[in-house]
């Protein structure tokens, strides 16, 4: 039955996931969280049956592929190294990227720094535009004074209706454009509240389609939720090109940016900076703070080298295991994922033959870094054996492998890279994956190859 033209549809979204329902419920059915659906404004029925559409045919071109030219992007720098490396090699010209963090952590002291920079090297015609929704052009100019920078290429917009801000960018043309926050912009066709879900998406739709229509850089500031998801809708995730997250420990001076998406370079890219007085500082041999220096080896303690996008990168992990009060002993890892703990634990009982059932096992990965990739498994083993035998390893000892189910030790991804970065950072002895080591060796490096964790085990 076709559905009478002027009957409006309602449409709910959900604020945490972004799944739309085309009824209002309690609980989101896609992520399981309450009160987190609302009412989207009307959308009048779509629904034209085939032959509906023919019309509108005329105005859409079809291309081939083949025919496509492929522009070549062009890329500015930032100005700041650590920013063009998560971006995948620097600004694209008509991109949209978002970052996220928590309050506080930052993000204004970049885009102004990053603003600067660029502004600096592009000169006038070109300039920044600075979008401030949430401090006033006196506190901006009062943090670039304090910041020693010169603000003479950065304009300042104090607005928070996109509309307005669309108009201002359009007659100003700049090279960038930050907007400080998207939760604080409003548009005036929606009669919701600046950060409501329907607003954070249809202001950041029009922000996304005015940049897609020239070659102006735009840059949205999001704010994160307690449970660390961008607030607003992950829809936000899905309409930018690439998306930051700017974190940070608290009490830690140091700040990582790392890419999440990214349309024009790799993910999970990580750029490091260190918040000083005189703003944020780029952190261009990260190695080094991530390595607690111990004079003396302590038990429990061992460096893993890891990789952070396209970076090798040597983290300290340690491991405290304990007598357990509990009748489920407590598995915690800080930096690494829980199940894979576990797991690991349970390769240790079959194939190492240590039981840890009576046990607490705690892992920590110095410096507040996320590891996401296996090829942290074996570190995290002998750090666990090291404490559990109260017996140190030494400090010029570097780990690396991906432990299997069956207790062997497999290859991961560019062994030589790591291994080479452990040279570096005056590594003496590695113990590597079997098929990770190159031909010859690596310069100063004694490497045991290994290919059970029995071998690995043996070999401490
Ligand atoms: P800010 O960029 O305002 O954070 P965000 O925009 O992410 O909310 O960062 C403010 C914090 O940074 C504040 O806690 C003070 C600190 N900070 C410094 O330590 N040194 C500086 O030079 C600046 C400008 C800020
Ligand atoms: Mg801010």
């Amino acid at each position: 039955m076709p559905t009478s033209p002027t009957k409006v549809r309602q449409a709910y979204v959900c604020s945490g996931c972004g799944a739309s329902l085309n009824k209002w419920a309690g609980r989101c059915p896609d992520c399981g969280a309450w009160n987190s659906v609302e009412e989207l404004p009307g959308v009048p029925p779509t629904g034209r049956g085939r032959q509906g559409y023919a019309g509108a045919a005329d105005s859409a071109r079809v291309l081939s592929l083949e025919a496509v030219s492929p522009e070549r992007e062009t890329r500015t720098s930032s100005g700041i190294a650590e920013l063009d490396r998560v971006l995948g090699g620097g600004l694209v010209a008509g991109s949209v990227v978002l970052i996220g963090g928590d309050p506080g952590i930052g993000k204004s002291t970049l885009l102004l720094q990053a603003g600067a920079a660029l502004s600096a090297s592009l000169g006038p015609e070109r300039p920044v535009l600075y979008v401030t929704g949430e401090e006033s052009p006196q506190q901006v100019s009062l943090r670039a004074r304090r910041l020693g920078l010169s603000g003479a290429g950065i304009r300042l917009l104090a607005e928070t209706g996109v509309e307005r801000i669309l108009a201002a960018a359009s007659s100003e043309q700049p090279r960038v454009l930050v907007v400080d926050s998207i939760q604080t912009t409003y548009t005036d066709l929606l009669p919701s509240a600046p950060g409501s879900v329907s607003q954070v998406r249809e202001t950041a739709a029009q922000l996304v389609r005015w940049a897609k229509q020239g070659d102006t850089c735009v840059f949205l500031v999001g704010h994160v939720t307690k449970e660390g998801a961008l607030a607003g809708p992950r829809v936000l995730e899905h309409m930018v090109d690439t998306v930051l997250y700017f974190e940070g420990e608290a009490g830690s001076p140091y700040r990582l940016v790392r890419a999440v998406k990214n349309r024009f370079g790799a993910v999970n890219e990580l750029g490091v900076f260190a918040m000083t007085d005189r703003g944020l500082k780029e952190v261009r041999n990260p190695s080094a703070i991530f390595l607690s220096r111990h004079d003396q080896p302590v038990p429990g303690s061992l460096v893993m080298i890891t990789r952070e996008g396209t970076r090798p990168l040597m983290v300290e992990v340690q491991a405290l295991v304990d007598e357990s009060p509990l009748a489920n002993p407590r598995r915690v890892a800080l930096g690494l994922e829980q199940n894979r703990l576990s797991m690991l634990l349970a390769v240790l009982h079959r194939h190492g033959g240590l039981a840890m059932f009576d046990r607490d096992v705690f892992v920590n990965v110095v410096g507040g870094v996320r590891i996401t990739e296996t090829a942290a498994d074996l570190a995290v083993l002998l750090a666990v054996l090291s404490s559990y035998r109260d017996r140190p390893l030494d400090l010029e000892l570097a780990v690396f492998g991906e432990v299997g189910l069956s207790g062997e030790i497999r290859p991961v991804p560019n062994g030589p890279d790591r291994l080479r970065e452990a040279a570096k950072h005056g590594i003496k002895r590695v113990i590597a994956p079997k098929g990770n080591v190159p031909k010859g060796g690596v310069e100063g490096l004694e490497i045991l190859e290994v290919r059970s964790l029995k071998e690995a085990i043996d070999g401490v």
